[in-house]
């Protein structure tokens, strides 16, 4: 009995074990959720933080403009609806020299309600942009560099033309110095600016 007992344990043990691998696969079988197959698969996905916002590219300026009118679209406007032709100002020189619907910008987050200007700051940028039919085709530029011209207000004058949206705009000769602030003259009075602020 003793050697039957010896011959008899391991086997039984290792039916005992067999049965409870069986039981063991069975207990796994049923009670691990459906989707636990897979996993064994496929690498669990890898939880990725979400992607930080891309940076706003820096503004670019319009084909042909100067780098500093980069972005004017975005700028505070000082006027609060588009100036039509033969505007108010237009009438006080007696003809309208940037003719079509225009917008003013100033590139000074207050101007808008009249801080800063006029007198504006040294560095400000006034960009007046003019077109017809909703095409942006004239841009004049006043700059304030201290120093540069203090009997004429210290304001650099410039202007671009383009034919019409889609084009370059491009500057000649003509279009600057005293062709610009021999009528902005008559604006002395509020720094060589026509259009005053109007917070709308
Ligand atoms: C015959 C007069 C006259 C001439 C010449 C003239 N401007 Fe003007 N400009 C005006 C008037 C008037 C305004 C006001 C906007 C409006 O009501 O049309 C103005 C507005 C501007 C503005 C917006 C700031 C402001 O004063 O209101 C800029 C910038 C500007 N002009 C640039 C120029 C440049 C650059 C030239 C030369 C290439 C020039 N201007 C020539 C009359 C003139």
């Amino acid at each position: 009995m003793a050697r039957l007992r010896t011959w008899c344990t391991p086997a039984v043990a290792a039916l005992a074990l067999g049965l409870a691998g069986c039981g063991d696969r069975d207990d796994a079988a049923g009670t691990t959720p459906a989707s636990a197959p897979a996993a064994t698969t496929a690498a669990p996905p890898t939880p990725t933080a979400p992607e930080p916002p891309a940076p706003e590219p820096p503004p670019r300026p319009l084909p042909g403009l100067p780098p500093d009118t980069a972005g004017f679209e975005d700028w505070p406007r000082l006027n609060a609806a588009p100036i039509p032709p033969d505007s108010a100002q237009t009438a006080r020189v007696g003809f309208d020299a940037h003719r079509g619907v225009k917008n003013v910008h100033v590139d000074q987050p207050g101007a808008r309600a009249g801080d800063p200007g006029p007198p504006y700051p040294d560095g400000t940028v006034l960009v007046k942009a003019a077109g017809t039919g909703g095409d942006l085709t004239l841009v004049a530029i006043m700059r304030k560099v201290a120093g540069s011209d203090p009997a004429h207000g210290d304001w650099e004058y410039v202007e671009y033309k383009r034919t019409g949206a889609g084009q370059d705009f491009a500057t000649d000769a003509s279009l600057t110095g005293a062709t610009c602030w021999s009528c902005h003259a008559i604006a002395a009075g509020t720094d060589w600016v026509f259009t005053p602020a109007d917070p709308g």
